[in-house]
């Protein structure tokens, strides 16, 4: 039987000052309050995460960074460290986003590096995988997807793959409106959960949840969650605005 609990993970991205973060809290824990059965984290610009935690203190909203480094401390102008996220009321944090990983250049190395260090630390890492569309129209997402995933999850032993979170997030599909039908997401979360199976064991693959992200809003969400392997979404554009966030997460809480 499948005992994972959904987790909506909001990805705010580079938005929001604090101000706004503050008012979206206000409104949101009111909307969530008393809701049972999902978990829910927000990962706000780091700039907002001080404001976030004051309004979310005896909330179950959980915070959550976007990014950080692969050092735990030292000469690196301008990075954020895993213990300051932990510090700052962060419990887990959002590692090789595809934004990240093209944008900004990561590579799979430095997607493990910071996976491993978050665990050490005491932060559960949110690993993002995911294709382009020219790799799946070349054939070979599952490959692309399996590959990453095993680079991220390497040399961890069962008890550090239990605690990970892997997001999948095809990046065609992002911010684009286009969401991978229910099917073709499961398929992809499905081997991704078969290639757990594979590095730690199936008893630690029953246990991690594997997240879809893209395009995911209150109107795809229930349809996703249906299928067998799909425990959440990572939301952007949708966790932005506090009444359909809210929506979107009362619509994936398990149905008792
Ligand atoms: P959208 O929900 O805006 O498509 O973004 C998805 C995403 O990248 C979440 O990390």
């Amino acid at each position: 039987m499948n005992t994972r609990t959904p987790l909506i993970a909001g990805n705010w991205k580079m938005n929001k000052l604090t101000g706004a973060a503050s008012a979206f809290a206000r409104e949101f824990k009111t909307l969530v309050a008393g809701l049972m059965g999902v978990d829910v984290l927000i990962c706000p610009p780091f700039t907002c995460l001080a404001a976030l935690r004051e309004e979310f203190r005896d909330t179950p909203v959980g915070l959550g960074g976007q990014n950080m480094f692969y050092e735990p401390d030292g000469a690196y102008t301008g990075e954020v460290s895993a213990e300051m996220l932990l510090d700052a009321g962060c419990a887990a944090v959002i590692l090789g986003h595809s934004e990240r990983r093209e944008i900004i250049g990561e590579t799979d190395e430095i997607v493990r590096r910071k996976t491993r260090l978050a665990l050490q630390t005491g932060l559960r890492p949110i690993v993002c995988v995911g294709e382009t569309l020219a790799v799946r129209e070349a054939g070979r997402a599952a490959v692309h997807v399996r590959d990453q995933t095993e680079s991220a999850l390497a040399g961890l032993s069962g008890e550090e793959v239990r605690r990970v979170t892997v997001a999948y997030e095809p990046i065609w599909a992002i911010g684009t409106g286009r969401t991978a039908t229910a099917a073709d997401a499961q398929e992809i979360c499905s081997l991704i959960r078969a290639t757990i199976a594979s590095l730690a064991g199936g008893g630690a693959a029953a246990e991690v949840r594997v997240l879809y992200g893209g395009s995911v809003k209150a109107a795809n969400i229930a349809e996703l969650l249906q299928a067998g392997d799909i425990d959440g979404a990572l939301v952007g554009g949708a966790s932005l605005q506090a009444a359909e966030f809210a929506e979107l997460v009362r619509l994936a809480r398990v149905r008792t």
